[in-house]
């Protein structure tokens, strides 16, 4: 079973590269099921429902969020009924959404798990313990289980592959916008990458115009951050192949499109 991933969809470029090259990747690729991070999707910070619905219909079958996934105030009034939606489970308990979802496609069930890092940001209930937490429920139905885990650090990102070793198909990461190099099947068959990159302005600073973020560095002064809206774009994502039997991986590749890396068909 073939599970294709793309990383934050940041602001209208994000969105524009996720409507073209989905069914491209589609085509090419023939994922049986293609999950999507969409915490920046609307201008950068959070995501509507529009967004989250245009995202299902350009081919996704669910999205998963992180720490920006409450700044735009919309997704209050849709989270409950979005079946599809995934936000971090290790958030407090009465926190509006799930952060584990099941959905059935032709003869696979997969459960998807969203969970965020604390170091370097804000403190949330333990990832760790909510994760084996988490994918032991999940394995009570399914041995296809994903697991995107929303942090800054690489080192706790790969404290939490290790730990999730043999007990969840794969762990992705997310959240820092930069595709990493060291994706690998670990030994009990869990595929990992500490972060699938993203989806949006190439030529800005983690998706933001790089001007106002080198402003800021420069005079140490909040500045506000836009999306670009014209210029260069990326897609970043990863393509994992799962032993649908076991929910063991056999295989993870990166992919990137940009001018640097274009898309072959
Ligand atoms: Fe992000
Ligand atoms: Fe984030």
């Amino acid at each position: 079973m073939k599970l294709l991933f793309v990383g934050d969809v940041v602001g209208s470029p994000g969105r524009d590269m996720l409507k073209e090259y989905l069914p491209k990747m589609k085509e090419k690729f023939k994922p049986h099921i293609t999950i999507v991070n969409g915490e920046n999707a609307a201008g950068g910070r959070g995501i509507t429902e529009k967004i989250y619905r245009e995202f299902l219909g350009w081919g996704a079958q669910a999205v998963t969020l992180g720490n920006h996934a409450w700044d735009n105030r919309e997704i209050f009034e849709f989270i409950d009924d979005a079946k599809y939606l995934v936000r971090p489970a290790n958030f407090p308990e009465e926190t509006p959404g799930e952060g584990l979802k099941f959905l059935k496609l032709n003869q696979y069930e997969i459960a998807i798990i969203n969970l965020q890092a604390r170091t370097f940001m804000p403190a949330l209930d333990c990832p760790f313990r909510k994760a084996e937490e988490l994918a032991a429920e999940a394995r009570k139905r399914t041995p296809i289980i994903f697991v995107d885990f929303h942090g800054e650090a690489t080192s706790e990102k790969q404290a939490m592959g290790w730990f999730l070793d043999g007990q969840v198909s794969a762990v992705i990461g997310t959240h820092t916008h930069v595709q990493t190099a060291d994706q690998r099947i670990l030994p009990g068959g869990t595929a990992y990458l500490s972060d699938a990159g993203m989806t949006g302005p190439y030529d800005g600073i983690l998706g933001m115009e790089k001007e106002a973020v080198i402003h800021r560095f420069l005079t140490s002064l909040p500045v506000r951050f836009e999306v670009p809206k014209t210029g260069r774009t990326v897609l970043s994502a990863v393509l994992i192949d799962i032993d649908e039997k076991t929910g063991k991986s056999r295989k993870i590749d990166t992919i990137l499109i940009n001018e640097d890396h274009p898309f072959y068909h």
